[in-house]
């Protein structure tokens, strides 16, 4: 049996500057690792330390994984400084994915902000490959200011995906800005789906996190059908150091991705 807390090698191909904050690091692993949309993995950048991330890029892609990771501390500010040819380590992946084919026949509502787009993306590129299955994917995505979205070239293609439509907003916008301004809940409007046929996932800051998902009740989504990525620090990745625990769920092995029903009990589960 393989060592899970050994990390494989992998080379980084690219490094995409999505915005002043946020790199897409494409590495290709020494050998392939298949992952899942919503499961995460260790990612080790050479003498600083490990952490976890989200796979960004199409799970179905199996010679390169792409991270999309924005800088917010001391291991993410040393990986902005890598650069390609250099090697970092992965182990994983870990963790629950979204449940694909529960989503089989249904409206399929995307709620994301800043980084947490990056999850999501993973997803949607998942979805794409089983549109015919959905009955219609409305993405509802947020930033700071225009310069803080990623993907920008990307997602002017995914709203013009058969049966997909793309609302952004952002906080404050600029002279060239001409989507909407506000907060991401301010775009998400009674009949975008139908509440009785919709999924709704979730995934951004907490405090964005909180707001949709008392937005998404209030659309009378089910408490069964709003899933949440949520972050927790972690540190082994696999159910042994209890350092990422959620209420009675630990969020590495249960999650990371919940409903809002295994999760509503726990006070403040943000
Ligand atoms: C399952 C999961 C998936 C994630 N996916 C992504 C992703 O796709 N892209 C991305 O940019 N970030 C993602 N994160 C968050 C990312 O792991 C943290 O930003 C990173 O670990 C911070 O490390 P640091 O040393 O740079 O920051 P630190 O200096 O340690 O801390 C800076 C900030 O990050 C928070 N943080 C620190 N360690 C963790 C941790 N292990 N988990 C969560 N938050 C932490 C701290 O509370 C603090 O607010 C994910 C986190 C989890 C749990
Ligand atoms: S990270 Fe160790 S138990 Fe979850």
């Amino acid at each position: 049996m393989s060592n899970p807390y050994q990390p494989i090698k992998a080379e980084i191909k690219k490094v995409i500057v999505e915005t002043p904050q946020i790199k897409t690091f494409v590495l290709e692993p020494e050998k392939g690792l298949p992952f899942l949309s919503g499961q995460f993995m260790q990612v080790t950048v050479p003498g600083v330390g490990e952490c976890p991330f989200t796979p960004s890029s199409d799970p179905k892609n199996s010679e390169t994984i792409e991270f999309t990771v924005m800088k917010t501390g001391q291991a993410t500010g040393a990986m902005h400084e890598l650069k390609p040819g250099e090697m970092v380590g992965l182990r994983g992946p870990f963790g629950r994915p979204y449940p694909l084919p529960d989503f089989h026949g249904k409206d399929i509502y995307i709620i994301g902000g800043g980084v947490g787009i990056a999850p999501l993306r993973a997803l949607l590129l998942a979805l794409f490959h089983e549109l015919d299955q959905l009955n219609k994917i409305e993405l509802r995505l947020g930033a700071r200011s225009p310069d803080d979205l990623p993907f920008k070239k990307e997602m002017a293609d995914w709203g013009k995906r058969e049966k997909t439509s793309l609302v952004l907003t952002v906080d404050r916008g600029s002279e060239s800005w001409t989507g909407k301004v506000g907060v991401v809940t301010g775009i998400m409007q009674p009949g975008d789906v139908k509440p009785d046929l919709a999924v709704a996932i979730v995934c951004g800051p907490p405090v964005m996190m909180k707001f949709a998902t008392k937005k998404l009740l209030d659309l009378g989504i089910g408490d069964k059908n709003i899933y949440l990525s949520m972050e927790k620090n972690m540190s082994c990745g696999i159910g042994k150091c209890f350092h990422c625990n959620l209420g009675s769920h630990l969020c590495c092995k249960d999650g990371p991705v919940f409903t809002w029903e295994q999760v509503k009990e726990i006070p403040d589960p943000w």
